[in-house]
C-alpha cells in the first residue's frame, strides 16, 4: 500500500544517512591517524597549511618607525603565513619587542634576532661621504644564512619600504639554477629612469665602483653596466652557502678598506658596491613593480599617481624619509605608521 511504500523509502533514506555518517567518520579517523603518524615520525607537515615565507627586516635604533610601518604594510595586504625576522643590535632588542606586541601588530608570526657588529671589524672605510650608510645593520644582508637556518628561499627589505602588493608574489619570483639571488635592474623601468635622471642618480656600475683602480678595470664588467639595488631580494640559502657569497662580500669590502674601490658618488650606498661585484652577471631579476625605488632623492621630484597605484613596493632611499621631513609622497607612508608604544619615536611633524 501506499504507507508500505513511505516506509520503505524512509527506511532506505535511513540507511544511506548512516553509511553518509560512517564514511565521515572513517575519514575523519583515518585523517587523524594519518596525521599523528606524521608527527610522529617528524616529517614535512601536511601540505594544505601554507608555506611560511621569511621576511628578514632591520630594526635601527633611529628609525625602528620605519621598520614597524613596513611591517604592517606587507602583513595587511596578504594572507600568507609570513614569518618576520626583525634584526636589531642588542641594546635595542626589547624595544623592538614592546613595539611588537603593545601595538596592532602584536597578531603577527616573528622572531627577533640580535646581529653582533664584531663581523665587521676591519672591513669598513670609517671616511664614507654618507656615515648614516656605515649603520652596522646594513650589512646585515651579507649574513643571511648565518641569521636565517629554517627556511631556504627568504626575502631581504630595507627598512624604508612600503609594500602595496601581496608578498606572496615577491616571494614566488623565480631564481635561475646557480643564483643566489634575484634583484630588481635600475634600468627595468622606464618611468623609474626617467626619475633617476631628473634627480641626478647614477643607473650603473661607474656610480659605485672607481674604475680609475686597477683592482675594478681588473673584473672585466664594463662601466656602463646597469646597476641593481639590493634593498629588495629574494634569495636562495642553499646556493648562497654553496657559493660562500658571504666569503667573497666579506673579501671585496677587506679590499675596500685597503685600495678605497668605490666611487666617491656612492649612489646607493656602501652595501651595494660589493654586492654589484659578488653578484655581476649571475642574479635573477625582480619584476620592476616589486621595487619602486628612489622616492627619498629629492622632495620635490614626484612620481605620476597613476604610476604609484600600480606600484607593489615602495622605496625611499635617498636622504629624505618620510618619517623626518615632508617630502616626495609622505603620505603614502604616513598611512601605514604605527605609533611607538613607549612614545619615543615620532614623526617630524608631531614633534
Ligand atoms: C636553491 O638552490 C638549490 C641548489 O642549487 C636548489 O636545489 C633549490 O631548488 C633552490 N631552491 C629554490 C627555491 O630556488
Amino acid at each position: 500500500t501506499h504507507m508500505a511504500l513511505l516506509r520503505k523509502v524512509n527506511q532506505a533514506l535511513l540507511f544511506l544517512l548512516i553509511v553518509a555518517v560512517c564514511g565521515i567518520l572513517y575519514k575523519k579517523a583515518r585523517r587523524a591517524a594519518v596525521s599523528s603518524s606524521e608527527a610522529d615520525e617528524g616529517s614535512e607537515p601536511p601540505e594544505d597549511v601554507d608555506e611560511e615565507i621569511p621576511v628578514v627586516i632591520c630594526a635601527a635604533a633611529g628609525r625602528m618607525g620605519a621598520t614597524m610601518a613596513a611591517i604592517n604594510s606587507i602583513y595587511s595586504n596578504t594572507d600568507a603565513n609570513i614569518v618576520f625576522y626583525v634584526v636589531g643590535l642588542r641594546n635595542t632588542l626589547s624595544r623592538i619587542r614592546k613595539w611588537i606586541e603593545h601595538s596592532k601588530l602584536r597578531e603577527i608570526n616573528f622572531k627577533i634576532v640580535e646581529f653582533n657588529p664584531t663581523v665587521l671589524e676591519g672591513k669598513i672605510r670609517p671616511d664614507s661621504p654618507r656615515p648614516e650608510l656605515l649603520q652596522p645593520l646594513n650589512f646585515v644582508r651579507f649574513y643571511l644564512p648565518l641569521l636565517i637556518h629554517r627556511h631556504e628561499k627568504v626575502i631581504y627589505l630595507d627598512d624604508d619600504v612600503i609594500v602595496q602588493g601581496d608578498i606572496q608574489e615577491l616571494y614566488d619570483t623565480t631564481l635561475s639554477l646557480g643564483h643566489a639571488a634575484a634583484f630588481s635592474g635600475d634600468c627595468d623601468l622606464p618611468a623609474a629612469q626617467d626619475f633617476s635622471r631628473l634627480v641626478g642618480l647614477q643607473n650603473t656600475y661607474m656610480g659605485f665602483l672607481d674604475y680609475r683602480k686597477k683592482a675594478i678595470k681588473d673584473l672585466g664588467i664594463s662601466p656602463s653596466t646597469c646597476s641593481f639595488n639590493p634593498g629588495v631580494m629574494v634569495a636562495n640559502m642553499t646556493e648562497w652557502r654553496q657559493q660562500r657569497i658571504t666569503k667573497q662580500l666579506e673579501k671585496w669590502m677587506q679590499r675596500n678598506v685597503e685600495e678605497n674601490l668605490y666611487s666617491s658618488s656612492l649612489g646607493g650606498g656602501v652595501a651595494t658596491s660589493p654586492m654589484l661585484i659578488v653578484f655581476h652577471g649571475r642574479h635573477s631579476t625582480i619584476n620592476p613593480l616589486w621595487h619602486i625605488r628612489h622616492l627619498g632623492w629629492s622632495p620635490d621630484a614626484r612620481y605620476p599617481g597613476r604610476f604609484l597605484q600600480e606600484a607593489k613596493l615602495l622605496h625611499w632611499d635617498g636622504q629624505h624619509k618620510p618619517w623626518r621631513s615632508p617630502g616626495a609622497h609622505t603620505g603614502l607612508w604616513e598611512s601605514w605608521f604605527v605609533p611607538d608604544p613607549a612614545g619615543i619615536f615620532k614623526l617630524s611633524h608631531d614633534s
